[in-house]
């Protein structure tokens, strides 16, 4: 089989990883790819969001399988077109991915199936927000409506953090027209976490757990970042809780899609916190998470194409999906300065001293005058899986030790119990 990877990120690097141990796949394309991805796939040179040329390049060499990582090409309807074609792939709906592309769509879909969610309120003038925000305790959460890139979420301390939040979105239009909207919501306090869920007509699938670390610093300080490290199995996350999720959230909300005629043959990312009142839904995210994936596809045992093979026939529950009983760590290296402006171009050097069972998944990298360059916030993402998570851990920190560029940052806290 001939198959299709869709954009340049650890994420996409971790699919193509486990692709490539399938005995079914014979070539491997990744539009656009990365330096890192070049080692084990055909990189070819289309955005993620030209749909359009990736339907053709697809048609041209017979691909036979597409699978999507970014948001805002799956937000962009490139499912359908797709479909259109005649060819398979991986991924929701025009109209099923407004779970992830609207929050406003997703809150109300969370509405009418009854799953456990915040309190809000939808607005789209500055004066009704600031008018509704007296029914809020502080802290309060103002969100814009559409993608944005992981920053339309502001937790506001005081009431005047939530009016410049409500200025900045609605009025300002940072994020566009994705700010056309806001919700407005209740805060909920708990332990975060996020299920990733195989996903077809009939049945939802949960992998096995996992722990982002969203901020920027050690000890969760500083701004939210896309991830900066994950491990899995997440031991915040018991067996009980997990059946729990399934009942309250994960049933509804693949009754939701049923009901409401949603072509979702695809992977969804349920965003929780686990609040005192049992567990919530934070958000909804049509894809693979980066970097929950690295953690997840390295301790998948099953065949990730015979999985998807499945799931696109509405047949997910004729296969068994084996997990390695190992644990995986993944720590991102960051340029300084990541969330906001970072340098970018820094020689990275030492990737070939690294013990032998260390896997480095590259987010933002790109090759410059011949050397590897860093090319993004988050560059690298090192990774290692082994008997628990203190020794993945441990190995980590031992080999990120071993990498060198310009301005590296990392936490040094990921995976500590
Ligand atoms: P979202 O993009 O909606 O997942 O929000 C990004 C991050 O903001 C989440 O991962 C949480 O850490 C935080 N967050 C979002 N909504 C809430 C909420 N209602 N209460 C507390 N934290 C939240
Ligand atoms: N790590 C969070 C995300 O992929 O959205």
């Amino acid at each position: 089989m001939k198959i299709l990877v869709i954009g340049g990120g650890g994420r996409e690097h971790a699919i193509v990883w486990k692709l490539k141990q399938s005995p079914l796949v014979t070539e491997i394309y990744c539009a656009p790819g990365n330096p890192g991805i070049g080692e084990m796939a055909k990189c070819v040179n289309i955005s993620v969001e030209d749909i359009s040329a990736l339907v053709e390049f697809s048609r041209e060499i017979n691909i036979d399988m597409t699978i999507v990582g970014p948001e805002g090409t799956l937000v962009s309807g490139i499912v359908d077109e797709y479909r259109k074609a005649g060819l398979n792939i991986i991924g929701p709906s025009k109209q099923a991915a407004q779970l992830e592309g609207s929050k406003a769509f997703s809150k109300k879909f969370m509405e009418k199936y009854k799953i456990s969610t915040a309190k809000y309120n939808q607005v789209t003038s500055f004066e009704e927000g600031r008018r509704l925000l007296n029914q809020y305790q502080l802290p309060v959460v103002i969100k814009a409506d559409g993608l944005a890139a992981g920053k339309g979420v502001f937790i506001c301390n005081t009431l005047l953090e939530a009016e410049k939040a409500l200025q900045e979105i609605l009025v300002d239009r940072v994020f566009g027209d994705a700010g056309s909207e806001v919700i407005i919501e209740e805060f909920l306090e708990g332990i975060e976490t996020s299920i990733l869920c195989f996903v077809d007509g009939e049945n939802i699938v949960p992998m096995v757990g996992s722990q982002d670390h969203k901020r920027i610093f050690d000890g969760d300080e500083g701004p939210n970042t896309g991830g900066m490290g994950t491990y899995s199995p997440n031991y915040t996350y018991s067996n009980e809780m997990a059946e729990k999720v399934m009942e309250q959230i994960l049933k509804p909300t693949l009754k939701g899609i049923q009901e409401e005629n949603m072509d979702y043959r695809g992977i969804l990312f349920v965003g929780l916190m686990i609040t005192q009142d049992g567990p919530k839904v934070l958000e909804y995210n049509v894809r693979f998470g980066d970097p929950e994936t690295q953690v997840v596809l390295t301790r998948l045992e099953t065949d990730l194409v015979e999985i998807f093979q499945k799931l696109l026939i509405n047949q997910l529950n004729s296969i068994e999906i084996n997990w390695s009983e190992k644990a995986s760590v993944c720590v991102i290296l960051a340029s300084t300065g990541y969330p906001e402006k970072y340098e970018k171009y820094k020689k990275i050097e030492g990737l070939n001293c690294l013990d032998e069972d260390i896997i480095v998944f590259h987010s933002g990298t790109t090759i410059k005058e011949g050397n590897l360059v860093t090319d993004g916030g988050r560059v690298l993402g090192v990774t290692a899986i082994s008997n628990s998570i203190e020794e993945a851990r441990h190995l980590v920190y031992v080999n990120i030790e071993k990498i060198h560029f310009e301005g590296k940052h990392y936490r040094k806290d990921i995976a500590i119990k």
